[in-house]
């Protein structure tokens, strides 16, 4: 589905970067494989050329200054030209609002959100160069969908992922890049962490199967998030932009976008008092927060 295509890749020295890394390789992509741990991001591309593949290792920590740039030019350097962009690089840093460090907030914000900025824009400067389109393929979570326990600086990144992928997907519509976000869920030493799911990464790295059930929740290998991006990179979603698409496990789902609703209108405004009124006569039916958490 992608031969002849590059490929650019953060983050896929491990977990959900490794996997589409090598499936990118299998469908035929080029594949440039960054990641802040080199021998990591080596031992990808050796796995990728022992399996006959095309691929390039750039150790770089994205969201620092220069990163992007830097990934950018292996690929145009080792393989010509840049079609995709899979920004997947991430960090978690989880706590409380009122035991969160300065540091922790702007290493997971500049990691995730202000690395997939540079990244994109990187990328969008390639493919405005080279003409042609292009995919722009963005990570976001449940977490920055629905609010976390722990994970007030992760979702903030998350969301704002989101909110750049829809104005990036209206910016870059005239040179046909598709802009999309990916909401994955999968077993992983991130997801290792959370206590729900620690039992299951165990069972997972024992080579046990996961239960139907689980994976109908999208909880599964990381190997299974990787077709979304693969189909992402491909013209088969040429048209496709600005959408969240949740994968993991047996499941692919759309999340919808916010909107409004439960409209009042006051004329001349509103006062508190009429805001209480209007609540008291017909109240709201307040949003859920949080990602739901029953795994088993
Ligand atoms: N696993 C899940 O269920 C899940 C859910 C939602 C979102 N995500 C997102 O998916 C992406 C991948 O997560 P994963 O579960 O595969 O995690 P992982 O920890 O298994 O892999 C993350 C990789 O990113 C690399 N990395 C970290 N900081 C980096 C940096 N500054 N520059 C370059 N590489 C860096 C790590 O070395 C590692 O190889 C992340 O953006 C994560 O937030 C994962």
């Amino acid at each position: 589905m992608l031969s002849g295509k590059v490929a650019l890749i953060t983050g896929a020295g491990l977990g959900i970067g490794r996997a589409t890394a090598l499936a990118m390789a299998r469908s035929g992509a080029s594949v440039v494989v960054n990641d802040i741990d080199g021998a990591a991001a080596q031992a990808v591309v050796t796995a990728i050329r022992d399996e006959g593949g095309q691929a390039t290792a750039v150790a770089a920590a994205i969201g620092q200054d220069g990163s992007a740039e830097a990934c950018v030019a292996a690929a145009v350097d080792t393989f010509g030209r840049l079609d995709s962009l899979f920004a997947c690089a991430g960090v978690l840093r989880d706590s409380v609002l009122w035991k969160t460090e300065d540091d922790a907030f702007d290493l997971v914000v500049g990691t995730h959100l202000r690395g997939s900025f540079q990244c994109g824009r990187a990328a969008a400067r390639q493919f405005r160069a080279q003409g042609g389109g292009g995919s722009l393929i963005l990570t976001a979570s449940p977490a920055g969908q629905q609010g976390n326990f722990g994970q007030g600086a992760y979702a903030a990144a998350k969301a704002g992922i989101v909110g750049m992928m829809r104005s990036w997907a209206l910016e870059l519509a005239r040179d046909g890049v598709g802009v999309n976000a990916i909401v994955p869920t999968a077993l992983t030493r991130m997801t290792a962490t959370i206590p729900a799911l620690a039992p299951h990464v165990a069972a997972l790295e024992r080579g046990e199967p996961l239960p139907r059930a689980l994976r109908e929740k999208g909880i599964g290998p990381p190997q299974d998030v990787a077709p979304l991006v693969v189909f992402l990179a491909s013209d088969a979603a040429r048209g496709i932009t600005g959408q969240a698409l949740g994968i993991g496990g047996d499941r692919l789902s759309l999340w919808t976008h916010p909107a409004e609703q439960d409209i009042r209108l006051a004329p001349d405004g509103w006062t508190a008092a009429s805001i209480a009124a209007s609540l008291d006569q017909r109240p709201m039916a307040w949003q859920p927060v949080g990602v739901p958490l029953d795994f088993d």
